[in-house]
């Protein structure tokens, strides 16, 4: 929190027009009554560190970081939080009264809270956890599943040298599947988690076969253009639990709005009415 009466914090990408979080910072901050105010900055790489050492003398309190940042930024901060140096990555940046730059990454967070929130019976060693995508979103995942309890991991990737240097960092509790048997890895799991950009709008379809999807499984998608991917979808008629992730976008939104702002947002079907408008 800040002693600031006008609060500015913000995100930072490139692209970032594209961009919800503006949308839904604002809406809880007009919900909450609070002062301050949240933007959308596109900045280039070469001038990323001189505006992230700038924005505190703005009456800039913190900053969400987004692609192709969110690594670059951990050379920038003075201090890293333990998740975002295990992530390799952060995504929000806390500016501290002492000048200080924190960098901090609440991914993991909030995907373990949206999976709380819309599937209330999940429970991290109910059985293995299929994670399709070994990229940075996959990196997050994994550190909170690892977290939450979750004991064996299946991690299937089309450039399999990236799971293997996944199991590297994270250790035994990943084994790493071939991405042409994504099919038996999915059928196998208690929880089926993609991070791959297949299914967003715009990317390709993800083609795993899906026909082992079963009752019993909890299924997420980090992709939320379209809400209802191909995955969801299918998982949804086979019965599972399905979670879309808008949540997980609007979850790991929470620590950093309180960090900002200095009280903790709810997350609730307004919240998400606000981000869709
Ligand atoms: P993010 O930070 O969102 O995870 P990323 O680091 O670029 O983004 O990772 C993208 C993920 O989607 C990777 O796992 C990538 O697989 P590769 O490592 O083989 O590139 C996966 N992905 C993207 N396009 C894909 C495709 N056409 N088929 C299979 N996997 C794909």
């Amino acid at each position: 929190m800040t002693n600031n009466a006008h609060p500015l914090a913000g995100v930072i990408g490139n692209p970032i027009s594209h961009s919800r979080s503006p949308r839904l910072h604002r809406h809880w901050l007009a919900i909450y009554g609070l002062p301050g105010d949240y933007v959308a900055l596109r900045v280039q790489e070469e001038d990323l560190s001189t505006v992230i050492r700038t924005l505190p003398k703005m009456g800039f309190v913190g900053a969400n970081v987004t692609i192709p940042h969110k690594v670059a930024v951990l050379a920038i901060a003075d201090t890293i939080s333990d998740r975002a140096a295990l992530i390799g990555a952060a995504n929000t940046l806390i500016f501290r009264g002492d000048g200080k730059i924190h960098a901090d990454n609440t991914d993991g967070y909030g995907f373990l809270a949206n999976l709380r929130q819309n599937a209330p019976g999940w429970i991290a060693d109910a059985g293995p956890a299929a994670v399709l995508g070994a990229g940075g979103a996959a990196r997050a995942v994994i550190a909170a599943l690892i977290e939450a309890g979750t004991t064996e991991i299946l991690l299937t990737n089309r450039t399999r040298p990236k799971a293997e240097a996944l199991r590297q960092e994270f250790g035994s509790k990943v084994r790493v599947i071939d991405w042409v048997q994504a099919d038996n890895v999915v059928e196998e799991a208690a929880t089926v988690i993609n991070t791959t950009s297949l299914g967003m709008t715009g990317a390709p379809e993800l083609r795993v076969p899906l026909d082992g999807l079963h009752p019993g499984q909890t299924v997420t998608d980090l992709v939320y253009v379209p809400l209802q991917t191909r995955l969801l979808a299918t998982a949804s008629a086979a019965g599972c639990t399905t979670v879309d992730g808008l949540g997980m976008l609007l979850h790991q939104a929470v620590p950093a709005f309180e960090r900002f702002f200095g009280l903790r947002p709810e997350v609730t079907e307004a919240t998400r009415a606000a981000v869709l408008g």
